[in-house]
């Protein structure tokens, strides 16, 4: 009788123990995969792909080489996919984190603002985390990245330690107290993900950031465009849109006299295109409490 009985419990025990361990495994994958989801959504914010991807030449997706000309030479963006030798695949998300909250590599050199890590140091833990899983799902692309092309001294990276001493503050961005959930979001979207004001801040000549005049529009923005002031002063800047007008831009890229974005603005609309309501509200309700800046013309 104890004979037969016996291998009764251990089957039991075996198929209860096979569905504990598949539903676990089930709910680490959907974990999984959630990041995925949450990092595309940080990276199409911020526009990663519109940097890393080389259209003008056919490049592959995130495989780099796009050229960005720049004062102190051209730039040519690196390999991202997770390709072990030419991509970030061998990289730990400790390494990830430090690129982009720290901008060091993993080697140890300092990356050059070119690369905005000024803003995207201000971004959480979390969606740094997510991002690291969204570029790891992707596909590996085996293109080396090509060599920047700098003016001297420009070449030299240990001539970032200074300028890093003078504009670079180490994130994450914290959220400002009396003011609400709508402006704090709006605050992190704007600064940390989208880095708008790399390209709407005017910069010195050293390529700092103005901060006294932000938002207040670029003359010499990203290849040589000019990008607007987007504060709300009434004259020069986006004072009189209504948030409709802000929304439409940024979800169609169509200003209110139906004139269509051109150039960079393009490029960050397919992003901003896709933020949800909440977070579209957020960013117009921070674009909508800036100081007014004015500038001698629009433009
Ligand atoms: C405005 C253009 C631009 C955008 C937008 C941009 N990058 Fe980059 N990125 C660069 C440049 C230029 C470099 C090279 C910097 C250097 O060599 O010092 C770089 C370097 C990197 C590196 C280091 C790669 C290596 O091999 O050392 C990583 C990782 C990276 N970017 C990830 C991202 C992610 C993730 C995003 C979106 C959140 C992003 N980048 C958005 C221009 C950009
Ligand atoms: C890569 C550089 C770049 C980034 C990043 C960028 N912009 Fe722009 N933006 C431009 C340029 C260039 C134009 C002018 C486009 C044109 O005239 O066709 C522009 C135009 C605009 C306009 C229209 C202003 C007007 O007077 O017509 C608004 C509003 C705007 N940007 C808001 C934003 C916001 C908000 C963000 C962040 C979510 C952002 N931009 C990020 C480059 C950029």
């Amino acid at each position: 009788m104890e004979n037969a009985r016996r291998p009764v419990f251990p089957r039991l025990a075996w198929a209860v123990a096979a569905l504990l361990l598949s539903a676990s495994g089930a709910r680490a994958a959907d974990a999984e995969s959630d990041a995925v989801k949450r990092g595309q959504y940080i990276f199409e914010v911020a526009d990663c792909a519109g940097c890393h991807t080389d259209v003008k030449n056919k490049g592959k997706p995130l495989a780099g080489g796009r050229a960005l000309p720049t004062p102190f030479g051209t730039f040519f963006t690196p390999n991202i996919t997770p390709d072990k030798e030419h991509g970030i695949g061998g990289w730990s998300l400790a390494d990830f984190k430090r690129a982009l909250r720290q901008g060091i590599s993993p080697s140890g050199f300092y990356y050059y603002p070119a690369f905005p890590y000024p803003s995207f140091t201000g971004m959480s833990d979390g969606d740094i985390a997510d991002l690291y899983a969204y570029l790891m799902a992707q596909p590996p692309v085996a293109a080396p990245s090509k060599p920047h092309d700098l003016k001297f001294p420009f070449s030299f990276r240990f001539t970032l330690l200074g300028w890093r001493l003078l504009y670079f503050s180490e994130g994450p961005l914290r959220p400002v107290a009396g003011k609400d959930a709508a402006w704090n979001r709006g605050d992190y979207l704007v600064n940390a993900v989208a880095h708008c004001g790399e390209c709407h801040t005017p910069r010195n000549f050293l390529g700092g950031l103005q901060q006294s005049r932000a938002f207040s529009g670029n003359p010499q923005g990203p290849d040589g465009q000019k990008a607007p002031n987007i504060t709300p002063d009434p004259q020069t800047g986006i004072g009189k849109w209504s948030d409709d007008d802000i929304a439409t831009l940024l979800k169609d890229g169509l200003t209110p006299a139906g004139d269509v974005v051109g150039s960079g603005m393009a490029e960050v609309v397919k992003g901003t295109g896709k933020l949800s309501e909440g977070d579209l509200h957020a960013l117009i309700v921070y674009l909508k409490s800036l100081p007014p800046i004015a500038t001698p013309k629009k433009g």
